[in-house]
Formats: C-alpha cells, sequence, structure tokens
C-alpha cells in the first residue's frame, strides 16, 4: 500500500530514460499507480516493449515504449514529439538513463570516459532541452534527475559517472535557476545501493555484500521503490516549492561506505 494518495499524478505525462530496467522500472511503476500516464524510453525495444506491457496489465495507467538513444539529439526529439502526439503534452521528465563499469582511472580508455560522460550527463542535457523546447517551456513541469553519491569523496574505480554525476548535479541547479521563471521545477534523487539492480551487479564485488550492509547506518541496502517513493514526492504538488534540490536516498551509506569497497 502506498503511502500517497493514488491520484497525486492524475491526468498527467512522464517521460523516464532507463524506464524498461531497474530502478527507472520502479519510478515507472510508481508513477502509473498514482495516475500517471508514461512514456519509457531507453536503446532496447524488446526490453521497454516487455515492461511497458507488463506495467501497462498491472496499472490503470498507459506505457508507451519508444527506442532512442539519448546521445543521439535527434532520437531524443523525436521521442518527446511522439510524446506529444500520443499524450497532448507533457508534464514530468525523468533522467535516469546511465552507464557504468568498474575501471581505474589509468586503465579507462579516453573513449570509456567519454562514452559514460555523453550517456549519462550529454544524455540529460538532450533530453531535458527537447522537453523544454516542445513543451515545458509552455507549460511548465518537472524535471528529475537521478544522480548518485560517488562523487561526493571520489570513489575508486568510478571516476567515469563520478565525473557525469557531478555535471548532473551541477546541470540541476543550472536549470532549476534558469527555467523555474517558467514554473519548470529542477532537481534530483542521489540513490545510495539499490539492491537487485544492474547497477549493483556491475559494482559490487563478490564477497562484500555482507560487510557493506553492516557499515551503511541503516544496515541495509535500498530497494528501488524507495527510489520510485522520492521521485514521485519530488515530482507531485508536494514538492511544488522545491527546486534545485539534491536529495540523497542511501540509507546514510555515503558518509560511512565511500572507499571501502573497493
Ligand atoms: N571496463 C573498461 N572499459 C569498458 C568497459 C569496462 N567494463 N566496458 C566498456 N568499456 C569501454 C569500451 O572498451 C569502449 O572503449 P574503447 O573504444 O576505447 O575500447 C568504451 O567503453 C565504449 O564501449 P561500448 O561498448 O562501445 O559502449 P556502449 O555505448 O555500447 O555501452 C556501456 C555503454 C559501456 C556503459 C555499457 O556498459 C552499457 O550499455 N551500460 C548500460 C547499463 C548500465 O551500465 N547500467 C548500470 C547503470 S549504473
Ligand atoms: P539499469 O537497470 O542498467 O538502468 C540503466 C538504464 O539506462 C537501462 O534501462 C538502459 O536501457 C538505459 N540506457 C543505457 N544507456 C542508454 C542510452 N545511451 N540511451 C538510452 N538509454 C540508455 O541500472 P540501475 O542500477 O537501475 O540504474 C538506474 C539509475 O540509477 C542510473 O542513473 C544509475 O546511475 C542510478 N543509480 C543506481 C544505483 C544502484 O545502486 N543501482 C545507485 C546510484 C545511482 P537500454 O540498455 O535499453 O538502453
Amino acid at each position: 500500500m502506498s503511502v500517497f494518495r493514488d491520484d497525486v499524478l492524475a491526468d498527467k505525462v512522464a517521460l523516464i530514460t532507463g524506464g524498461g530496467s531497474g530502478i527507472c522500472l520502479e519510478i515507472t511503476r510508481k508513477f502509473m499507480q498514482h495516475g500517471c500516464n508514461t512514456v519509457i524510453v531507453s536503446r532496447s525495444q524488446e526490453r521497454l516493449d516487455e515492461a511497458a506491457k507488463s506495467l501497462e496489465a498491472e496499472t490503470q495507467g498507459r506505457c508507451i515504449p519508444i527506442a532512442a538513444d539519448v546521445r543521439d539529439i535527434e532520437a531524443v526529439e523525436a521521442a518527446v514529439d511522439k510524446t506529444l502526439e500520443a499524450f497532448g503534452g507533457l508534464d514530468i521528465l525523468v533522467n535516469g538513463a546511465a552507464g557504468n563499469f568498474l575501471c581505474p582511472a589509468a586503465k579507462l580508455s579516453s573513449n570509456a570516459f567519454k562514452t559514460v560522460l555523453e550517456i549519462d550527463t550529454l544524455g540529460t542535457y538532450n533530453m531535458s532541452k527537447a522537453a523544454f523546447e516542445k513543451a515545458l517551456k509552455h507549460s511548465g513541469g518537472s524535471i528529475l534527475n537521478i544522480s548518485a553519491t560517488l562523487h561526493y569523496a571520489g570513489q575508486a574505480l568510478q571516476v567515469h559517472p563520478g565525473v557525469a554525476k557531478a555535471g548532473i548535479d551541477a546541470m540541476t541547479r543550472h536549470l532549476a535557476v534558469e527555467w523555474g521563471g517558467a514554473n519548470i521545477r529542477v532537481n534530483a534523487v542521489a540513490p545510495g545501493p539499490i539492491g537487485d539492480t544492474e547497477g549493483m551487479r556491475r559494482l559490487m564485488p563478490p564477497g562484500m555484500k555482507e560487510d557493506l550492509e553492516r557499515r551503511i547506518p541503516l544496515k541495509r541496502f535500498g530497494r528501488s521503490e524507495e527510489i520510485g517513493d522520492a521521485a514521485l514526492f519530488l515530482s507531485s504538488d508536494a514538492a511544488a516549492w522545491i527546486t534545485g534540490a539534491i536529495l540523497v536516498v542511501d540509507g546514510g551509506s555515503w558518509m560511512t561506505t565511500n572507499n571501502i569497497w573497493p
């Protein structure tokens, strides 16, 4: 059962990048359970189709799957156009698409560094710009960026996503200031380690789970639906006067675990 009213996003339309898997699939589910129609965007049409089908079957809402690479500005603009054709508007953008892997800075190729920056930071900019130009500047709305806490203490083996997410945090504040006058709120959620996600499968060295959980102040990994609750709050009218905020949702993890692993 949700702690939020069922209709808290009634008649809203959200576009969620990365919405076909992991944390952003849970954000999409949470939005749809609270009255929102959705568009999910990522590279794999097959994965998106499957996710949209099951989300529509379990909620009252509609979910349209659109394949696009967030690095490709034309594909991103086309995804916003299709959203407007299908629903007649766009109220909420969630920028969740990202790429990551563990790699020492000295072993990272220039292209590997660039690739993660382009997916995370440039992708967030591309989507935000397309949504602003085509919809949000006319109607107002909310942009929610999915950040991380890697850069707070300079986590080892994570210079590429750390720099990318630091850029996203900066973008959150810049766009909050620049677009506030158009009644657009721009915020971010910074999740800590979320169990059973692709991010954790890629980043968690074997045998570290128990040790890491023990060191987190709240003694466990997060759940994707807990990021969904934070996303729902920041995207709803309950956060009507919140902009430029970066909400850390991590059980206190960054204060005690950054750089213990590995
Ligand atoms: N370690 C070091 N370098 C790596 C790497 C790894 N594990 N995986 C990829 N790279 C390098 C590649 O070698 C390539 O560099 P090169 O041209 O110098 O050889 C560069 O990164 C780009 O790789 P490519 O596979 O062409 O990129 P892509 O755009 O197809 O995929 C990734 C992007 C690499 C981020 C891929 O892992 C991905 O699609 N991730 C999405 C899912 C994900 O990461 N989820 C977790 C989110 S937190
Ligand atoms: P995930 O399931 O792998 O999510 C990443 C999504 O991004 C996938 O749906 C992927 O779909 C999409 N994507 C990747 N490259 C793309 C591109 N170029 N264009 C469009 N879409 C692209 O991983 P997750 O762990 O749930 O992570 C979700 C978000 O939470 C990310 O922003 C991540 O940085 C953040 N985060 C996660 C954790 C964690 O513990 N898991 C912690 C902190 C922050 P396709 O492959 O179909 O493109």
